[in-house]
């Protein structure tokens, strides 16, 4: 479960922060919305008033929860790479939204910086991929939830057999020139595509759950699964 090296990963992350929101709209063909839309609907099925969204970066997830959850939600959204949070503050303020209910901070997944039985919710969202030790941050996740709290990842996923194909086509060869014409940064997108292909397929990730001390496991497929949406409970 050992994945990129932290420091190449916050890196990349800082190269990329300016122009991070219009690629990921540009390059998924605007299905990121629909994707978020997903992960927010599932949250709101039960109670949460303590929400941290974990890899926040630019803080997408973080404004889609402010909307769809109960205005007293109060919600945190946590990563280790300033320029993407400077992102997240600067939308925040354009959106009026208060420092207080809604805040960024750094800090980083694998050492989070909250007590025990914290939170009612945790989202992290294209961020478990990322992590240099996922099975470490998934512990911190499971530690920092209050009994029967919630885990929900939205990732990337291993699409369905007969996808496949054009998709990792898509990865390999189109993807990182449309990236270079977005951000200037081809190397990012060929980061991304080679996480991509290394992380588990919707199955392991249950399994990965199970074995960090989740209950009641369940995921959705999205978009022939290249995508995939998991939630799990830390047991009571
Ligand atoms: C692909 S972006 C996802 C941003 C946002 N969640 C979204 O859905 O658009 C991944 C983020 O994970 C952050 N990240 C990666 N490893 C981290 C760690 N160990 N601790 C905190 N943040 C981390 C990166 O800085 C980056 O902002």
């Amino acid at each position: 479960m050992s994945g990129p090296d932290p420091a190449s990963v916050r890196a990349t992350f800082e190269r990329v922060a300016h122009r991070y929101d219009l690629a990921n709209h540009f390059l998924s063909g605007g299905i990121d919305y629909i994707w978020r839309n997903r992960l927010v609907k599932l949250a709101g099925k039960e109670n949460c008033s303590r929400v941290l969204d974990l890899a926040t970066g630019s803080g997408d997830v973080l404004f889609a929860l402010r909307e769809g959850l109960p205005p007293s939600t109060h919600i945190t959204g946590v990563d280790f790479c300033e320029p993407m949070l400077d992102q997240a503050r600067r939308k925040r303020s354009l959106k009026g939204l208060d420092e207080e209910s809604n805040g960024f901070i750094s800090g980083d997944c694998l050492k989070l910086d909250f007590p025990d039985d914290s939170f009612d919710l945790i989202t992290i969202s294209f961020g478990l991929r990322n992590l240099a030790d996922r099975k470490r941050g998934l512990s911190e996740m499971n530690r920092v939830l209050k009994p029967n709290g919630r885990l929900i990842v939205l990732e990337f996923s291993q699409p369905y057999f007969w996808f496949r194909p054009f998709y990792y086509f898509y990865l390999r060869f189109i993807l990182p020139w449309m990236a270079r014409f977005v951000t200037g940064d081809r190397d990012a997108y060929l980061y991304l595509g080679t996480s991509i292909s290394e992380f588990p397929d919707r199955f392991g990730l249950v399994q990965e759950f199970e074995d960090t001390g989740f209950d009641r496991i369940r995921f959705s497929a999205l978009t022939f699964s290249i995508v995939a949406l998991h939630e799990g409970h830390k047991k009571g």
